[in-house]
């Protein structure tokens, strides 16, 4: 049966970036014999400025009769000064929440080619894999009440509610642990329980969980020493579990400890899984259409698109082994570029992939 991708390139880099996937799309769509039918729309910056907001109800529509969605990226400086309502960021939280998106998977894997790039040491980095699941429709990104409020004598006070019921963290914890029961059965949840309720409720949640799950090892972390741990000892962690912002932060600082946020792809799902797949990295306004952005983020969400939400397994792991094989080839872009690397642009590592394909 046909199904569909939606594609939404958005700002900065995000339209060179899909471009690449996109071929790379269309490749495996006939190479596998897929059946996809492709529509595109507005997201972010670009939306703002053809229609004057960030999601466009056509966008929001098509979205929900998608299959799959795959999103560049959104925002920039140019619409920076827009209140809070009106920016780009609004259209992809938009998104997420409008879809009930709640389980964000952000993988961080050091591929051996990249090691040298990676901050750390390559012993400390070698052979690592873990898996951020992040719950991503629900905690302080959503919580009510919020704003901005005048206070009585006038100073002004703004304020966020951190907020998170049992069913969310119930339905984020079961993602987590069937996760690390696919992989190395070790669970790490992230919270703040020494100082916020809502974690101690997220804590109590989680150990109960364990109790389905006694196949998987189930730790508690503190936030703070989680992000120090990441950068002391990062191959201790299999799956880590975590709220919105906490999981927002953890990623970036994981995503890093591979070399390049500009690597690595995320998936975020509902219940039905439907998904949304983007790379980890931003919109990049400062590198944006001069064709050196690294797409292979962007492709390698294609791959877990394939994987997660159109049943094609055997196309993703085609892709992942043509990312690999370029990266063999010593093909670099900038953001990963190394003494003995060959330095290509855009295109030209899309290019290289679908011939790898
Ligand atoms: C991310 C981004 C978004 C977030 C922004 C762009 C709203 O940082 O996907 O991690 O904070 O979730
Ligand atoms: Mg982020």
């Amino acid at each position: 049966m046909s199904q569909s991708v939606l594609l939404l390139p958005g700002d900065g880099i995000g339209p060179e970036i899909v471009a690449e996937a996109e071929k790379v799309l269309h490749e495996v769509n006939d190479n596998f014999g897929l059946d996809l039918r492709f529509e595109s729309g507005l997201v972010g910056g670009a939306a703002i400025d053809a229609t004057g907001e960030p999601l466009p109800k056509k966008t929001m529509e098509r979205a929900q009769k998608a299959d799959a969605i795959l999103l560049g990226a959104v925002g920039g400086p140019k619409w920076d000064h827009l209140e809070m309502a009106l920016r780009p960021e609004k259209g992809l939280l938009g998104l997420r929440s409008g879809l009930e998106l709640f389980a964000n998977l952000r993988p961080a894997i050091l591929y051996p080619q990249l090691a040298s790039a990676s901050s750390l040491k390559p012993e400390v980095v070698s052979g690592l894999d873990i898996l951020i699941v992040r719950e991503l429709t629900g905690g302080i990104y959503f919580g009510q009440p919020r704003g901005i409020r005048t206070l009585e004598g006038g100073e002004r006070q703004g304020f966020n509610t951190y907020v998170y019921r049992e069913s969310e963290i119930r339905r984020i914890g079961r993602v987590a642990f069937e996760a690390a029961r696919q992989r190395n059965g070790r669970l790490c949840s992230v919270d703040k329980a020494n100082v916020l309720e809502v974690t101690v409720l997220w804590r109590e949640i989680m150990n109960d969980l364990a109790k389905e799950y006694p196949d998987v090892e189930l730790s508690h972390m503190y936030v703070d020493n989680a992000a120090m741990q990441l950068v002391r000892a990062p191959k201790q962690f299999d799956v880590i579990v975590t709220g919105n912002m906490f999981g927002d932060i953890l990623s970036d600082e994981a995503a890093m400890l591979t070399g390049s946020i500009g690597m690595l792809p995320s998936a975020s799902m509902n219940a039905e899984k439907q998904g949304m797949f983007e790379p980890c990295h931003g919109s990049a306004p400062d590198i944006a259409g001069q064709g050196v952005a690294n797409p292979l983020a962007t492709i390698l969400s294609v791959a877990m698109m394939l994987r997660y939400s159109l049943n094609a397994e055997e196309a993703a792991r085609a892709i992942e082994a043509a990312v690999s094989k370029v990266l063999d080839q010593g093909l670099r872009t900038a953001d990963i570029m190394s003494p003995d690397g060959r330095r290509v642009g855009t295109s030209e590592m899309g290019q290289a992939v679908l011939a790898a394909l």
